[in-house]
């Protein structure tokens, strides 16, 4: 047993105290996809045991094992709002929700969690509880009648799938919890996110992300989209950096407190599995496209993110050469 002199003992309780009294941040569903990488670098900025995870999951991966994490089902408000004040929560990312594909197969059950979870958190910034809310959307708010090249930031929006409809809606209840209770609300409409660390949660864009898989595995793949069912999508870094520098802008640069246009790049399968092959000479790809075609179809092929660049600086850097790169050398 180590014995610590009675000065060593009062600093760390001192300091211990102190760490409980710092203001948290909170991330709800951070065992998905964007959740685990978003969890790690705000976990960089602000330290461990600052940041809290959470996720209606019982057992949390080994990534973000680092820092404090709490089982949490964001549909019981009672439970997050003792976990709030308990943990001197000050900052909520939610990213608790059904995606695209799933969604379609739970419509019902898509809508109360989309929706519900959001309405949970709000309340509580409304009640001056939190102080700072992120809140995704995505290219899925947009519909057919949406222009589908370089779609701007305000335009026809009819979307047709639940998961859209849901996303739409949410997008108004931030404005209006905005302009009516002044709730400090952030959103991105994130385009398809490719990344490797952990598995995607069921969205339409997923192929750009299993194609890779299934090329080191066994150099060929069939995909549930048409050759040409071109989609904005994004490297994981650069939608975390997004999310880190739309939250950290001084407030009043957030004009639109819907939802942001973030643009990334754009391809289509044929495009991808082309840029595959340049690495992995053998690929092959077949195509067997499902339902999932019909929800491309709706979706935009390429977003104009004038809004972002202006108003907070965004930028993306990472290309498709850098995207299959970074997934091949991270897979292998
Ligand atoms: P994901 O499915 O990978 O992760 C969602 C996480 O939420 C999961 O770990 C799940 O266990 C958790 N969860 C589900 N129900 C919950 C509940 N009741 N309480 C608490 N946690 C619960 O999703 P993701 O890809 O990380 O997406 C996060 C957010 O970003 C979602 O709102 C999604 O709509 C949005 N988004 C994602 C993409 C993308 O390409 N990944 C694109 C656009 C928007
Ligand atoms: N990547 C997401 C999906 O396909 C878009 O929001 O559902």
């Amino acid at each position: 047993m180590t014995i610590i002199s009675f000065d060593d003992y009062l600093i760390s309780k001192v300091i211990f105290v102190q760490i409980l009294a710092m203001s948290k941040i909170l991330v709800i569903g951070s065992c998905g996809q964007i959740g685990i990488e978003l969890v790690l670098e705000l976990r960089k900025t602000h330290g461990n045991h600052n940041v809290i995870a959470s996720d209606i999951k019982e057992n949390y991966p080994q990534s973000i094992a680092e820092g404090p994490y709490i089982q949490l089902d964001i549909m019981n408000s009672n439970k997050l709002t003792s976990l709030v004040k308990e943990n001197n929560v000050k900052e909520v990312y939610l990213l608790a929700a059904l995606l695209s594909a799933t969604a379609e197969k739970k419509p019902l059950f898509a809508w109360e969690l989309n929706m519900q979870g959001l309405f949970n958190v709000l309340e509580l910034a409304k009640d001056k509880l939190i102080e700072k809310v992120f809140w995704p959307s995505s290219i899925a708010v947009f519909g057919k009648n949406s222009p589908a090249d370089n779609t701007p930031q305000h335009t026809i929006m009819e979307p047709s799938t639940v998961y859209g409809i849901s996303k739409l809606a949410g997008e108004r209840w931030c404005e209006y919890y905005f302009n009516k209770y002044n709730v400090d609300v952030r959103s991105i409409r994130y385009p398809g996110l490719i990344s490797y660390k952990s598995a995607p949660g069921g969205g339409t864009t997923d192929y750009a992300v299993d194609i890779f898989i299934q090329a080191l595995k066994s150099q060929s793949y069939t995909c549930y989209l048409k050759p040409d069912a071109k989609l904005p999508m994004m490297y994981m870094s650069d939608a975390i950096r997004a999310t880190i520098e739309i939250m950290q802008a001084p407030r009043d640069n957030i004009k639109v407190r819907s939802s942001y246009n973030l643009s990334g790049i754009s391809f289509d399968p044929e495009e991808l599995a082309a840029e595959i092959k340049r690495e992995i000479p053998n690929f092959s790809m077949n195509y067997a496209p499902d339902f999932r075609q019909e929800i491309a179809e709706s979706w935009p092929n390429s977003v104009d993110d004038s809004f972002a660049k202006n108003d907070w600086n965004w930028e993306n850097k990472i290309k498709i050469q850098g995207i299959v790169k970074k997934m091949l050398d991270g897979l292998s």
